[in-house]
């Protein structure tokens, strides 16, 4: 029997899901992104190089596999090819095996511009996007008169809602946001001038997913941004605009829900936060620099230096609810080397001002080096203390400890295939 798995960042994303997607594709016929953009960024290590995905699903490095990109991905096709083009380059074959679907909605010129006109209006308030249009796109989605990449294929329609799209958003950048509108020429050579080239590629990912269940293959469905930026469960209004937990898997590919098997929660071994919200575990100490200089804690997609906390079991507990999630990966253990103390957020107290003020557990760190372990026998007995107490206070099992960036750097206590 095939068995199908889902990958999911539990906190505000950046938890290291590229990693394990492409240790997990090891066994699996393909990997599908069901949801979100190139807002998204997947790092990979192997063989000493390093790989960052924005769009391309992060199975691609394994030649078998095939890549899928279901309808609730919002596309920005120029930075889709740039991603193709750099892969090539690397001599990776990619284009015979990436099939979007017709159904993902297209980035346009005019949802960056949107976005970037938002943030900057909001001032102190922004949610600290990362101005790719991700947000407004999805807006144009629902509000039904969004361009998808099926209608790329029918030229005289595409214009047409083009047109009319581009004068309703042109108003709104000029008389609102007093900012410069778009042409109609940038917006096609963000689109229709990739039409022929991306032909080839857009095929029904539902049909080919059906395919790949009734033939008993392994599929992992690789979710990007975190389960805390979900739109609906996330902490909104400081969330992006997609689901990005489990349960996106259904609407944003078409698999129906019985057919997932597994879903494994991606968590750091501490916390972080791209953009502005709520972070009640968030250091500003000492601790909280070693965390992001010794984690190299900055955006893959935007170079914006991340913020840093200590474990938030409190908000993992949710979330584990909410994705059903089977069973933890711990990654970046080794970051926590040599801190004296450890701290893990047990469940939250509430403040004056109604914040979730964090009560915590703190046991003693470890002094040894974790980086590259490859058995639990051969942590410090602290660290291993420290995943027996995150093991506890979730009541879900750990399945994977990530002791380095490298695929090897890997600890597999149990593989969900
Ligand atoms: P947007 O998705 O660009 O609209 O940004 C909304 C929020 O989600 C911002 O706080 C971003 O920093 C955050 N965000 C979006 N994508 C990612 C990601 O892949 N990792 C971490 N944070 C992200």
């Amino acid at each position: 029997m095939g068995k199908n798995i889902v990958v999911i960042g539990t906190h505000w994303g950046d938890e290291g899901k590229g990693k394990f997607v492409d240790i997990l594709t090891d066994k699996a016929a393909a990997v599908v992104r069901f949801q979100g953009g190139h807002n998204a960024g997947h790092t990979l290590v192997v063989d000493g190089k390093k790989t960052i995905l924005h769009l391309v699903p992060s199975g691609i490095l394994h030649a078998h596999v095939e890549c899928l990109i279901g309808n609730g991905v919002v596309l920005s096709i120029p930075d889709f090819f740039k991603e193709i083009e750099q892969l090539e380059k690397s001599g990776v074959d990619v284009r015979e095996r990436l099939l979007v679907s017709p159904g993902c909605p297209v980035i346009l010129p005019h949802h960056i511009f949107l976005d970037m006109a938002r943030e900057k209006v909001r001032g102190n308030r922004k949610i600290g996007t990362t101005g790719r249009g991700i947000g407004p796109a999805y807006e144009d989605k629902v509000a039904r008169r969004g361009l998808r990449v099926g209608d790329l294929f029918n030229p005289e329609y595409f214009v047409s809602t083009l047109e009319d799209n581009i004068d309703y958003h042109n108003f709104v950048l000029k008389e609102y946001f007093h900012t410069d509108p778009v042409s109609l020429q940038q917006s096609l050579d963000a689109s229709l001038a990739f039409a022929d080239q991306l032909h080839p590629m857009v095929g029904d990912v539902v049909e080919k997913l059906g395919f790949l269940c009734s033939s008993n293959a392994n599929i992992v469905f690789e979710g990007a941004q975190g389960s805390l930026l979900d739109i609906d469960q996330g902490t909104y209004p400081y969330v992006t605009s997609s689901n990005t937990t489990a349960g996106a898997i259904s609407s944003g590919c078409g698999v129906g829900p019985r057919y997932l098997d597994y879903i494994l929660g991606i968590t750091k071994a501490y916390t972080t936060r791209v953009g502005s919200g709520p972070f009640p575990t968030e250091l500003f100490d000492r601790v909280g620099s070693h965390l992001a200089r010794v984690g190299d804690e900055f955006g893959s997609t935007t170079g914006r230096s991340r913020r840093c906390g200590w474990f938030d079991a409190a908000a993992l507990k949710r979330v584990i609810q909410i994705n059903s999630i089977s069973g933890l990966c711990i990654t970046k253990l080794d970051v926590l080397d040599g801190l004296e103390t450890v701290s893990i957020c047990r469940e939250y107290q509430t403040g004056t001002n109604r914040e979730d003020l964090p009560i915590y557990d703190k046991i003693p760190g470890w002094q040894a080096s974790t980086v590259g372990a490859r058995k639990l026998s051969d942590l410090p007995t602290e660290a291993r203390d420290y995943l027996k107490l995150i093991e506890n206070a979730c009541g879900v099992p750990i399945d994977y400890v990530s002791t380095g960036p490298k695929r090897e750097d890997t600890i597999e206590v149990s593989n969900p295939f």
